[in-house]
């Protein structure tokens, strides 16, 4: 009878044990989950765009896009270095295009509700302002950075 009971003791602390284990593991591995789901390459940020899929890259667009980026964005970035904001260098390869358009023609919203924009706000603490871009004038910029990217490989 002893035993018995003493098997069940036994038991049920072991299962509390591995029960306890488990929460504790997927409690973890959510937390690891909530920051591995923000897939940089899924998310197409906040504003007008909503889905664009560009084409060829047309060479017209990018050398039109590099003169308003050299203008209109150059105080603030470099392709290779930091300077107020991030090298822009491969950014095609790590963000969308929806996300790099709404981040050009919208960056006070992204910043504000962005994930990802709010993180890079939180390492270049200083807020990219509109630079009175059309959304043409945003495709070209797209298309120098989309050149800029292809002829790197
Ligand atoms: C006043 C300085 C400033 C100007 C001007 C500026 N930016 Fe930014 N940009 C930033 C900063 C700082 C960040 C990082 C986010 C933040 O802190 O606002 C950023 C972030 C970005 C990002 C996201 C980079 C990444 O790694 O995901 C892109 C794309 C971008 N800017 C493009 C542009 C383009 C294109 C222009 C010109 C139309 C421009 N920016 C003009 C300061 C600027």
């Amino acid at each position: 009878m002893i035993l018995k009971l003493f098997t069940i003791f036994l038991l049920s602390f072991l299962s509390l044990v591995s029960l306890g284990n488990c929460k504790g593991n997927s409690d973890e591995s959510g937390e690891a989950g909530t920051e591995a789901t923000i897939d940089p390459m899924k998310q197409k940020g906040i504003g007008p765009i909503k889905s664009f899929t560009p084409g060829e890259l047309n060479e017209a667009s990018a050398s039109k896009g590099k003169e308003i980026f050299e203008m209109k964005c150059s105080a603030c970035h470099k392709m290779e270095e930091k300077v107020v904001g991030p090298a822009l260098n491969g950014l095609t390869t790590r963000r969308t295009p929806e996300w790099i358009l709404n981040m050009i023609l919208n960056p006070t919203e992204m910043l504000e509700k962005d994930p990802i924009a709010q993180d890079l706000l939180a390492t270049y603490l200083t807020q990219m302002t509109f630079q009175n871009i059309s959304e043409d004038e945003a495709k070209q910029i797209l298309e120098y950075f989309r050149k800029y990217d292809s002829s790197k490989k």
